[in-house]
């Protein structure tokens, strides 16, 4: 079990790469806590699918665009599980329009889904991280982001999210210097296309889907526990010396070349 007795905070974790990194978790052995912000329902029926494996979960409702809400729920997971070792900044959205149709509105909800959460998520788990350093409970602390290849790799007509992504890449670069002195680790896992609900329109259309699948290399996209396991890994201590830098999962579609 390679994340025996760890406590992982997953944003967003009742669906898509969340889902899959809350299941891979727990069957891992770790206490896990899952953000989610609507389908309580959904969210009970995945705790109650991992207390009937043996696991630990606990849902936990905050809206992580709110700064308040991201730090009560730190507050209330350590009240649950005693302490917090991995925080995964997950949740996350896209709109599909380009700098010339994005409205304000849209650009707010992408930026605040996205980055922002990711920037006050961090901060309340590094805070806790050093709270619980400072009470004598150990040492470390890691965050993962889940951004994407478009941290680095440009999305015409899906704008504010590259933006957005983008951002998540300079800040897990810096706060990963900031955090360095104090042991805690942040490192962002860059994934391709993968089949999630995110990409529920590609898949509904089998012309895009195979433009898709001929600009990846490995000809195909990815499933949600392919993410999950190298999240796993990450979390695991095996991955100890990883700071400020990116996972890339992308079956190799970054390098995309028309081949002339
Ligand atoms: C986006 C998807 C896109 C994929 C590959 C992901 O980050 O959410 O819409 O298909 O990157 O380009």
């Amino acid at each position: 079990m390679l994340l025996k007795d760890k406590t992982i905070v997953v944003t967003g974790g009742n669906s898509g790469i969340g889902e899959a990194i809350v299941l891979a978790a727990a069957r891992e052995g770790a206490n896990v806590v899952i953000d989610y912000v609507a389908h309580p329902d959904e969210t009970r029926s995945l705790v109650e699918r991992i207390e009937a494996a043996g696991g630990r979960a606990v849902g936990i409702q905050a809206d992580i665009t709110s700064s308040t809400d991201l730090h009560a729920m730190i507050q209330k997971a350590v009240d649950t599980f005693g302490r917090i070792d991995v925080l995964v900044n997950n949740a996350g959205v896209e709109t599909r329009t380009g700098l010339l149709e994005t409205t304000e509105e849209d650009y707010e909800k992408v930026m605040a889904v996205n980055m922002k959460s990711a920037f006050f998520g961090s901060q309340a788990a590094a805070k806790q991280f050093i709270a619980q350093q400072e009470g004598g409970q150990g040492s470390g602390g890691l965050i993962i982001n889940i951004s994407s290849v478009h941290e680095d790799w440009p999305m015409p007509g899906n704008i504010a999210y590259c933006v957005a992504k983008g951002g998540m890449r300079m800040l897990t670069r810096t706060a990963g210097v900031e955090l360095g002195p104090h042991g805690i680790r942040m490192v962002n896992v860059a994934p391709g296309a993968v089949s999630t609900p995110i990409n529920a329109s590609t898949e509904a259309d089998p012309a895009k889907m195979r433009r898709l699948d001929a600009a990846i290399p490995l000809g195909r996209m990815a499933q949600a526990d392919e993410i999950a396991d190298v999240v796993v890994f990450l979390a695991s201590g095996k991955a100890g010396y990883m700071t400020s830098s990116t996972v890339v999962i992308d079956g190799g579609i970054m390098q995309g070349s028309v081949g002339l």
